[in-house]
């Protein structure tokens, strides 16, 4: 065998996404990171129960947590892959570091946010990782591949957080166009029909936040979990008010924190200051949730919420 020949094949190969969604998990369905509300609890029971839990790095306070959440869930799932979101935001000062603690401990998969990272890309497969990046628009679709990550999340309007604008019955097609790799879908996905239907428009699977807000491992407090059971799509406003770049927050939770709810659907940019006009603070106060609210209907265990729309998942494709 050459030398070249050899180093292939002991070459490491990153963690293939697709054969992951499709082949290993239960359902095609990842966990969407969620800022506050994801942590150690429901990452373990959602990996642990056939899907792919995933948290934003910020969640751990420190980066000193952000180790232990790390062991923790690593001890937990044992072989079962999960995933750490970073947000590459001017912002988040915690970026670089966090990246080199998912780095250093291998974390399997890794979902940027904005800005994709080629150097974070190749130290990924170095150790057999593989980086999913979300985008909002087909332009940033393009530049993500560009900067080679093993795919794609197309964030579509009515996700919670900061939702996209295209419905995915334009938006997949159209990636589909010149993408054929790893494709995941989110924005109002919380049934086994939701799965099934993103899965049809040519995605690989389904993006899932709002439908684990009220679960018992989640980490929002109870009124939170409450107001996401009793809301409905018409529930939720979209607007740049609170961070300049449009997000889905429940209107009953501006409307308890005191706020002219009027002034906040109309702003067209941001125009919340927290600490100084307000006492209240965004994610804190002001909570987020996607147009899929309405799925809701008791906090439940995260196990209970996959087996759910797995029998939903089965049933559907049986209709079809
Ligand atoms: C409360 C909340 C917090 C979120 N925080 C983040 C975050 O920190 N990073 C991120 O990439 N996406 C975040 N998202 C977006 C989700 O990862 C995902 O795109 C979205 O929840 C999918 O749509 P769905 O909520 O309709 O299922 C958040 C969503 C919610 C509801």
């Amino acid at each position: 065998m050459t030398v070249e020949a050899a180093d292939k094949e002991t070459m490491v190969q990153p963690l293939d996404l697709r054969e992951l969604l499709l082949e290993r998990l239960r359902i095609p369905l990842i966990g969407a990171p969620m800022f506050l509300v994801s942590g150690v609890d429901l990452v373990v029971a959602q990996s642990s129960n056939g899907v792919l839990g995933t948290f934003p790095s910020k969640n751990a306070r420190t980066a000193a947590d952000l180790v232990d959440w790390l062991d923790e869930i690593g001890q937990r799932l044992g072989e079962s892959p999960f995933g750490v979101n970073l947000v590459a935001h001017a912002s988040n000062d915690r970026y670089e570091g966090d990246a080199r603690i998912c780095v250093d401990m291998k974390v399997p998969v890794i979902v940027t946010s904005l800005a994709p990272a080629p150097d974070l890309v190749a130290e990924v497969h170095a150790y057999g990782g593989a980086v999913l990046h979300d985008v909002t628009t087909v332009r940033h679709a393009e530049k993500a591949l560009e900067a080679g990550v093993d795919g794609l999340v197309l964030v579509c309007a009515g996700a919670g957080g900061h939702g996209g604008k295209l419905t995915p019955f334009a938006f997949v097609p159209e990636v589909r166009q010149f993408y054929s790799g790893p494709l995941v879908v989110g924005g109002g996905v919380g049934t086994g029909g939701g799965v099934l239907a993103a899965r049809a428009l040519g995605a690989d699977g389904v993006y899932v936040g709002t439908r684990f807000i009220p679960t018992a491992e989640s980490l929002a407090v109870p009124e939170y979990k409450d107001m996401v059971i009793g809301s409905q799509a018409k529930d939720v406003a979209y607007t740049p008010y609170f961070s300049g770049v449009p997000a889905n927050y429940l209107v009953p939770s501006i409307v308890r924190a005191g706020l002219d709810v009027g002034e906040v659907i109309a702003a067209r940019s941001r125009a919340f200051v927290s600490g100084s006009r307000h006492t209240v603070k965004a994610w804190k106060d002001i909570w987020g949730a996607g147009q899929g609210v309405g799925h809701s209907d008791g906090v439940h265990s995260a196990a209970e919420i996959i087996d759910q729309i797995a029998t939903e998942y089965d049933t559907s494709r049986g209709v079809l």
